[in-house]
């Protein structure tokens, strides 16, 4: 039976993220897309992907590689799971939304720490990260997930997980810090750290001030070789400092980002950019 990737092949390919990551960019893509070069973009770097947003929104505008990466790497493991069988893992996940209920989250939980096979990794990394407690990401020191139940209902939609996993599928994904980006002319750098002062422990190791000094340190090279480089952050008196000598705009949010999750607010946050 044809896909949706079959029955749209050759048409623009746009998937929404797979998982909800904690600031996420999908409300905000079309304001960053906005400070983009012209296409075609030579190859697209996207360090810190999370929910890999703009990734999803702009892989068909690349014309050599996009190289998605990420410090987390159940993340990437996810991702790459999709790449190479979305059919088994979008079965898998219609088994979990079958039997979805708070104990059973704890049971998954439970066995995806034992360790699973690799579709059946991703299928309950995506599962407790929709009905896990505000989709966050937390390890115990001896490296086992640990985010207790969410109360949220389960529901995913198979048609976007193809879309995305053709997407992913022609990406090259990789486990690492951002320092290993390494441009070249008429590429695209698009960094969405964690942010200065909201939450800095994603992975448990956290991401200092010396870590966003050596993001703006790499970002200057990023440009001298020749590619185009945005940033996006917080507005605080330290990232307006850091970033004064980038153009600098700034985006008007509607995301969450109250700790109980379910109050909304209008924050301002940065995008500084470097042009070659
Ligand atoms: C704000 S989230 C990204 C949100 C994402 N762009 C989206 O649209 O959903 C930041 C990401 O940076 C990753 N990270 C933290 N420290 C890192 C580092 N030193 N190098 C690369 N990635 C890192 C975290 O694992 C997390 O997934």
């Amino acid at each position: 039976m044809p896909t949706i990737v079959d029955t749209i092949y050759g048409s623009r390919l746009q998937a929404k993220p797979v998982v909800k990551w904690p600031g996420g960019k999908r409300r905000l893509v079309n304001q960053i897309l906005e400070q983009f070069p012209e296409p075609p973009i030579h190859n697209y770097w996207e360090p810190f992907a999370g929910g890999a947003a703009i990734f999803l929104a702009v892989a068909n505008d690349v014309s050599a590689s996009s190289i998605i990466s990420d410090t987390n790497s159940r993340l990437i493991q996810t991702y790459v799971a999709l790449s190479i069988n979305v059919e088994r893992v979008v079965q898998r996940l219609a088994d979990l939304a079958r039997q979805h209920s708070e104990e059973f989250y704890y049971q998954v939980r439970k066995e995806y720490n034992n360790g699973l096979d690799e579709i059946g990794q991703a299928a309950a990394f995506i599962y407790m990260n929709r009905v896990g407690f505000n989709g966050l990401y937390r390890e115990n020191r001896k490296g086992e997930f640990n985010v207790p139940y969410g109360h949220r209902p389960f529901s995913f939609d198979p048609d976007n997980f193809r879309v995305a996993a053709a997407l992913f599928a022609q990406a090259d994904l990789r486990v690492g810090d951002f320092s290993q980006v390494t441009p070249t002319g008429n590429d695209v750098v698009y960094c969405d750290p964690p942010y200065h002062r909201t939450f800095t422990s994603y992975t448990g190791t956290g991401f200092t001030d010396v870590d966003q000094v050596r993001l703006r340190d790499a970002c200057l090279t990023w440009r001298d070789a020749g590619a185009t480089v945005i940033v996006s952050n917080s507005l605080t008196e330290f990232t307006i400092e850091l970033y004064r000598d980038f153009e600098v705009k700034y985006l008007q949010a509607n995301r969450l980002i109250s700790r109980n999750g379910d109050e909304r607010q209008s924050v301002v946050e940065m995008l500084a950019i470097l042009r070659p």
